[in-house]
């Protein structure tokens, strides 16, 4: 092959690098050029034919193609690497501003979402969630919050029993949360703000009582706290919760055990043309129990009463969805029917937060 032969092979080469249309191409290329049978390659192996004078200058010359044609296919795989990348990145953007959609037909259940928003207001106030078992020893249950073995409040709990142990005692299935009142002065110190949200147990079944139901219970243990604080607690939750500004509420003389003194709170509501208003109207409706903690609780758990005193609370979730919800009957909270869970069920995104009025 000549010199001007050599150019042109040249050519021709760059020509074809300069066209490869992807990378997959330029490789083919790079094998047919440069590969252990490509033309070049050949060309080289062929010196060992070429007469001795000139052999020296046509190895430079054919070097030269080499680089030029090497230099040329790496020049252009990064081009198209670049390309390739860039074509990806437009190809795969996603639009962090857009608004989730979400595309499930699922629902959160009024239960959750009713202890969600009550989670949300109580917490902006300061207390902290805390739990406790379903099964409870009798002592956390009854005996430690003032309520004595054949105390007639026993009998008003309808108590499931487990089996008796063989020292006698027997465990329940919690009757209510106020247990968790009494784990949790054993566990910590005073100042205590805590709410417990879940689930309680009676045997009890009609249209108003379901032997499984929610509750809140809330704890205040510290030195300073009185009726007062109860008070303003409480109503300022009724208001935030319900989403009445002026939401009229009184305090009714009760008894618990485990306060004293005890109280009901009531709030307004209008019973007027058959249906039911929260707010202002000529109805009352209990919404909880509460009261100051009995100095007899507070010393079972080891708390000095003469130092440290309290408020305590106690509300049916459920109770609080029908009248927030318009939701007539208990029962159906717990049929898993799906077309009352789609009516009266809540998007997953709809996020309780006092902030977005709940
Ligand atoms: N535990 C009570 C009940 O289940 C409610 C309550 C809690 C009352 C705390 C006062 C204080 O009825």
């Amino acid at each position: 092959m000549t010199t001007e032969n050599l150019d042109a092979l040249r050519d021709e080469l760059l020509a074809e690098v300069a066209a490869a249309s992807d990378l997959d191409a330029l490789d083919a290329l790079r094998v047919a050029a440069l590969g252990r049978q490509g033309r070049i390659t050949d060309l080289m192996k062929g010196l060992g034919q070429v007469a001795a004078e000139q052999r020296r200058e046509r190895g430079q010359a054919l070097n030269v193609v080499k680089d030029a044609v090497a230099g040329a296919i790496a020049a252009r795989q990064e081009a198209l690497e670049t390309a390739a990348l860039d074509a990806r990145l437009v190809d795969e953007r996603i639009d962090m501003t857009l608004p989730p959609r979400p595309q499930t037909a699922g629902r959160i259940h009024p239960i959750s979402q009713t202890i969600d928003e009550m989670v949300a207001i109580f917490c902006e106030m300061g207390f902290q969630v805390a739990e406790g078992p379903h099964i409870e020893t009798d002592f956390n249950n009854f005996t430690a919050l003032n309520i004595p073995p054949e105390h007639p409040a026993r009998q008003e709990h309808d108590t499931f029993y487990l089996p008796e142990k063989e020292d006698g005692s027997r465990r329940v299935l919690r009757t209510h949360t106020s247990p968790v009142q009494i784990r949790t002065m054993l566990d910590m110190k005073p100042p205590i703000r805590i709410i417990v949200p879940g689930r309680t147990f009676r045997a009890d079944y009609d249209a108003t009582h379901s032997p499984m139901f929610h509750q809140i219970e809330g704890l205040v243990v510290d030195e300073t706290t009185h009726m007062g604080h109860l008070k303003g607690c409480l109503i300022e939750f009724c208001r935030a919760f319900f989403g009445v500004d002026e939401l009229p509420a009184r305090f009714r003389p009760s008894y618990f055990p485990f306060t004293e003194p005890s109280a009901e709170m009531d709030i307004g509501c209008s019973r007027e043309g058959g249906g039911l208003t929260i707010g202002a109207g000529a109805d009352w409706l209990e919404i909880l129990g509460c009261g100051m903690v009995h100095p007899k609780v507070l010393e079972n758990c080891g708390i000095d009463s003469s130092r440290y005193q309290g408020y305590a609370f106690g509300l049916g979730i459920e109770r609080a969805a029908m009248l927030k919800y318009g939701i007539p009957d208990l029962r159906t909270f717990y049929e898993s029917d799906l077309r009352w869970l789609r009516h009266y069920g809540f998007a997953p995104l709809d996020i309780p937060t006092v902030a977005g009025g709940l």
